[in-house]
Formats: C-alpha cells, sequence, structure tokens
C-alpha cells in the first residue's frame, strides 16, 4: 500500500468528535491541525487562516489571518484575492497546485513547500476561512486528498 494513501473516513470521523460538543471554533481547528499534521505523509504545514471579517463579527472580509496550525511560522496576513489561500478565498474554490513555483503570486511562508491545497471554508453562505496543507514534494495531493479535506472541512462547517 501507498505509504501515502491515508484514511479520509477515520480521519473524517475523528474531526467530527472534535465538533460534536464543541461550539467554538478555535479548539477544534487546533485539534484538526493537529490531527492532520499527525496523519498525513510528506506535509510541512498544516493550518487554518480565518475571514477578518468574521474575527471582527461583521462586515466584508478583506483579508485572512493566521489561525491554529502546524508548522513553521507563518505569514499573518493575506489579503483576499493574494496567494494560493487568498484565490482559494475569493474564487470560493479548492485549489491543489502541484509546484507553487508556477502559480502565479503564492506566498512562501515556508521556502520547502513545492505542492498545497486549500480548501474553503464556509457560514452562511460566504467564505469564512481556509484549511491550508503544504508539502515539500512536488504534486503531493491527489483527487481523493482533495475529497477527504474537503469532507473535513465541511463538518467543521457545523461550528458557525
Ligand atoms: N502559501 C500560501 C501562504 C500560506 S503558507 O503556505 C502557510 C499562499 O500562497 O497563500
Amino acid at each position: 500500500m501507498d505509504a501515502r494513501v491515508t484514511d479520509w473516513n477515520m480521519v473524517e470521523r475523528q474531526v467530527r468528535e472534535f465538533v460534536q460538543g464543541e461550539t467554538r471554533w478555535l479548539p477544534a481547528l487546533s485539534n484538526v491541525s493537529a490531527l492532520l499534521a499527525e496523519t498525513l505523509t510528506d506535509v510541512n504545514w498544516v493550518g487554518f487562516y480565518v475571514a477578518d471579517a468574521l474575527l471582527a463579527s461583521g462586515g466584508s472580509a478583506t483579508e485572512l489571518v493566521l489561525g491554529p496550525f502546524q508548522g513553521k511560522v507563518a505569514c499573518v496576513r493575506i489579503p483576499w484575492g493574494r496567494g494560493v489561500c487568498g484565490t482559494a478565498a475569493e474564487r470560493d474554490q479548492t485549489l491543489r497546485v502541484d509546484n507553487v513555483h508556477n502559480f502565479p503570486g503564492h506566498i512562501a511562508c515556508d521556502s520547502a513547500s513545492r505542492s498545497e491545497i486549500v480548501v474553503p471554508l464556509h457560514a452562511n453562505g460566504r467564505v469564512i476561512g481556509v484549511l491550508d496543507v503544504d508539502s515539500p514534494c512536488l504534486a503531493r495531493f491527489c483527487e481523493e486528498d482533495q475529497r477527504g479535506l474537503e469532507a473535513c472541512a465541511a463538518v467543521l462547517e457545523a461550528l458557525w
């Protein structure tokens, strides 16, 4: 079996457990970062960026602000529409980037990152943040990883 194959059903079940009985997003997102960092192979950064409008409880989002994560120190603010994270938030679309050096405007927080996947999170029909996973390997993330991370994000959306 490919060492990279992730048991996404198991991961999703654990994410559901973090969400059940917990009404605050901060501890759940923190534990999901830890879980994904522990479970996924060949990954150097896992975490969340949260819309500034959510943190301020209203208005339109103009920036993503660093949330819970595992990995090296990262940039704190990402303008909406910039980098892989800001572009995924603006387009409201999962972005799977096989080679970050080919992505115009990619923001290099950790110079070791080669590929990246960013999944938007929603509340009330709006993007309220993103789940971001980086890898030091090219083309680390497959369609199954995308489906698994999107399923985890959908579970987390119950927190808002
Ligand atoms: N690479 C991201 C920035 C966040 S870090 O990877 C943690 C981007 O281009 O938006």
